[in-house]
């Protein structure tokens, strides 16, 4: 039985063209057994009947807040009453509202007055989830502990321009919300994740670095371990909190971490995947002063460098042609497109690897979203500009199917 069974899920509807696949999901919620409770905006209820959707839930869908017939505070005992919100589709408006706690119609209420996460699943045209208010509403609602976002996905909206923007499928939120519910499709999974940059030291006050944030990799772990798996996150030097459920073990330098990955890979049964979201240093130099290194009089002081093991590389050539673990690595490039997509392609192949995640670096370093692709021996998947949980989420659906 799967983790929507005997819940309540408050399922809203807005106004959207995309609103004809709630009728879709509100089947599989109740396929999937749960109770659901049908909210709607008035433009919401434009776009799919509510007779449709009370007649494929059993239950009343509710509009009005000022509903004469409704004894009590409608917002209050529907907000009481979920186990789970969900926004599909969600709006540009309606994502405003969510990301600002307007309340003046139900559905933003409803949203406001619950305790459980409120998953959302945007729909709206391209050109309206690139402009820059819905990108900060965004953030917003991400940044937040209550909202989980679900899509969108690229693909043909109802203008018949195509772009990110299209609602994710109806099975798609279903998945999430039995995710979003505790029944992870990653538990039972043993996933290893490594984060931020390297530092190798100079000497005891210096050290040669570079600008990794680590928010990827701690996306992905944070991500993993909410959908059940046992995670183990490998952090170079980082400022950032240990994201819940997470086992963490830090390390400084390039050499530390490959004593840690090797470690956290290893044990019986061995990881199902590694994610190397770490931008581990090429280089080290050669031979670190043990005592801080004094300005000297004469000419310029001269640092020899050695060249760092590529950990990725050598655990795909350990790998060899087994299945496990799954190898997902990194290309964060500078350059056009094609070029970002061309470096990918080629350390796909030269670290023999599942999957690259390819980035621009312009559009990942220390930022909260990225727009990436994932390069695999399938082709490239463009998956524009997303916050880093909801990419961390398209991460592990490529290696869950990989693992399947
Ligand atoms: N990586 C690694 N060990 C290294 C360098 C990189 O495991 N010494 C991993 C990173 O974690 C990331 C991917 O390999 O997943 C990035 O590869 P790469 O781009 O080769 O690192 P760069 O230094 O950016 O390579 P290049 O200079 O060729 O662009």
């Amino acid at each position: 039985m799967g983790a929507l069974a005997g819940k309540t899920v408050v399922l809203c509807v807005t106004g959207s063209v995309a609103a004809y696949k709630s009728a879709l999901l509100a089947r599989l919620l109740v396929a999937a057994g749960a109770r659901v409770l049908p909210v709607m905006t008035e433009a919401g209820a434009r776009f799919l009947g509510p007779v449709t959707l009370s007649g494929l839930t059993g239950n009343p869908v509710r509009v009005d807040m000022w509903d004469p017939s409704y004894s009590g505070e409608m917002h209050v005992d529907l907000a009481a009453a979920a186990d789970l919100v969900i926004v599909a589709p969600a709006t540009a408006d309606c994502l405003a509202r969510l990301a600002h706690g307007r309340s003046d119609d139900l559905v933003g209420a409803v949203a406001l007055c619950a305790k459980c996460t409120v998953l959302v699943a945007p729909a709206m045209h391209p050109r309206m989830w690139d402009h820059p208010a819905t990108r900060a509403n965004v953030r917003a609602l991400e940044a937040s502990d209550r909202a989980l976002l679900v899509g969108p996905v690229d693909g043909p909206v109802a203008s018949g321009d195509t772009g990110l923007g299209r609602m994710a499928e109806p099975e798609a939120i279903a998945a999430a919300a039995e995710r979003a519910l505790g029944g992870g499709d990653l538990a039972g999974r043993r996933l290893v994740v490594s984060a931020g940059p390297t530092y190798e030291d100079i000497d005891p006050v210096r050290f040669v670095g570079n600008r990794s944030s680590g928010k990827m990799g701690f996306a992905i772990a944070a991500r993993a371990a909410a959908r059940g798996a046992a995670v183990t996150l490998v952090a170079g030097p980082v400022a950032l909190e240990t994201p819940r459920g997470v086992r963490r073990v830090d390390v400084r330098s390039a050499l530390e971490m490959r004593a840690a990955l090797d470690a956290a890979l290893g044990g019986d049964p061995g990881a199902d995947a590694l994610v190397m979201a770490a931008a581990v240093a090429d280089y080290r130099p050669a031979s670190p002063s043990a005592a801080k290194i004094k300005k000297s009089g004469g000419g310029l002081p001269a640092i020899a460098l050695a060249e760092n093991p590529d950990l990725l590389a050598e655990l795909g050539a350990q790998r060899g042609e087994r299945a496990r673990p799954v190898l997902v690595g990194f290309a964060l490039e500078t350059g056009t497109a094609d070029d970002v997509l061309a470096y990918a392609a080629r350390k796909l192949s030269d670290k023999r690897v599942d999957l690259v995640v390819a980035n621009h670096a312009d559009a990942s370093l220390g930022r909260d979203d990225n727009d990436a692709a994932l390069v695999s021996a399938d082709g490239v998947a463009r998956l524009g500009v997303l916050g880093k949980p909801a990419l961390a989420d398209r991460i592990l659906d490529a290696v869950l199917a990989r693992l399947a």
